[in-house]
């Protein structure tokens, strides 16, 4: 029996833009329909949750966890600068308290990848004014739902492209990637415009302090209006490991997550979104070693990659870990669930050598719009039907439910040995 400490948050995560819907004023909106766009397809009317988030909620619910991870969407409640939408502060202020009746924790991330088109347009997290107007923003949208909220992230993986850097990815799609900016600065006529996950290289240090400083800014805002909150954000992480001499190694570290981890030292915790592990030697990057499986991205689906980012990011910053991503981009659903099981046995181990993990969270609840994958990856726990939108939950939506509300992996033929 592998008991989970009492109080365990066992969550499932979403983001605005990839379930919603309709996210018209918002920056990605825009570079979907761009002819030079670099999306597989548009977002259209995603999972269309902006309207059928109760279903979600219930759907949630009825898994039997306690805790749903969302996003609120900036552009929805900032449509203009400083005009701000009173339909959508009272449109998540209800997703707050439909959570609250569904005895589901809600844990709100305020800002995820996506922003308004009007602040991407003026250079983004590049305008001087950037921390200031995201803390305005914190502000008014704390004094709408703050009350009723304890768990905040300010912001969602403001380390992604670093992260993508050390991925391997081909070098052509730095070209389609520096044509679609320039396509979008001319059709709006605006000398820059960057998102947080679309910049160049040589916007990067300006970027992560400007980021930096609205994670900063934004965690004061949110404090100052609800002293209670409990502040974080998440970090994109990789269990990454050294074969042999492997100098890539600390270079990534360092540039990939010690800005945020110093910064997580003066949080209430440090999220961990983990979905995979990755190997250096001596030249760089290693090859997914020959036989390990892998996810629909080509990474290694390796279980025990969860425990280790969960050691490392506590040793790191000294403060409790809250697990706000983990999951895996197949459309076998078995693997899913297997993964899960084998991937909460090594978490288990970690809480039992004494770290202070607050709860689980897995992504994702829906399968939904990724991003420049568009909607072929599947992450979900709950399929979403192409034409009517019905969900179906699926087999590893079972089992995740099973020891969520077992709080622990106690069941027969649920702990299998600690690998697929
Ligand atoms: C992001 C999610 C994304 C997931 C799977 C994370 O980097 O926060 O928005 O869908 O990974 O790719």
């Amino acid at each position: 029996m592998r008991q989970f400490p009492d109080g365990f948050l066992w969550g499932a995560s979403t983001a605005g833009h990839q379930v919603e819907g309709n996210n018209t004023n918002s920056d990605l909106w825009f570079l979907e329909l761009l002819p030079e766009t670099i999306f597989k397809e548009p977002s259209g009317v995603a999972c269309n949750s902006y309207e059928l988030w109760e279903t979600d909620l219930d759907v949630a619910a009825s898994l039997g966890l306690n805790a749903y991870r969302f996003s609120i969407e900036w552009a929805r409640i900032e449509p203009e600068r400083g005009v701000y939408s009173a339909e959508a502060l009272a449109h998540y202020s209800a997703i707050v308290d439909g959570c609250r009746a569904r005895g589901l924790e809600p844990i709100v991330t305020y800002n995820h990848f996506v922003a308004p088109l009007w602040f991407t347009a003026g250079g983004g997290w590049l305008r001087a004014d950037a921390p200031a107007i995201f803390a305005e923003y914190c502000t008014v949208v704390t004094q709408a739902i703050g009350d009723r909220v304890t768990w905040f992230m300010t912001m969602n993986e403001p380390n992604i492209r670093n992260i993508l850097n050390y991925a391997g990815l081909p070098h052509f799609l730095h070209g389609l990637l520096v044509n679609m900016l320039k396509a979008a600065e001319t059709k709006l006529g605006v000398e820059k415009f960057r998102g947080v996950q679309f910049f160049l290289p040589e916007d990067n240090d300006a970027m992560r302090a400007s980021l930096a400083a609205g994670h900063v800014a934004g965690r004061a805002a949110i404090k100052e209006v609800a002293p209670h909150a409990m502040v974080g954000l998440g970090v994109a992480m990789m269990d990454d490991v050294a074969i042999g001499e492997a100098p890539m190694l600390g270079a990534k570290r360092r540039d990939c997550y010690e800005t945020w981890f110093e910064l997580a030292k003066d949080d209430d915790f440090v999220g961990v979104q983990n979905y995979s592990r990755s190997m250096f030697g001596p030249e760089g990057l290693l090859p997914v070693p020959e036989g390990s499986p892998k996810n629909g991205g080509g990474e290694e689906t390796y279980p025990p990659s969860l425990a280790n980012c969960v050691r490392y990011a506590h040793e790191q910053t000294g403060v409790p870990v809250f697990i706000t991503e983990h999951g895996l981009n197949t459309t076998n659903d078995r693997h899913r669930a297997e993964f899960i099981v084998a991937s909460l046995a090594f978490l288990h181990d970690v809480i039992e050598e004494g770290l202070p993990v607050i709860g689980y969270c897995h992504w994702s609840l829906l399968d939904n719009f990724e991003w420049v994958g568009g909607y072929e990856p599947k992450f979900g726990l709950v399929a979403v039907d192409d034409i009517s939108l019905e969900r179906s939950v699926k087999e590893s939506g079972l089992v995740y439910g099973m020891i969520a509300r077992a709080n622990g992996l106690a069941l027969a033929g649920l702990e299998p040995a600690h690998a697929l």
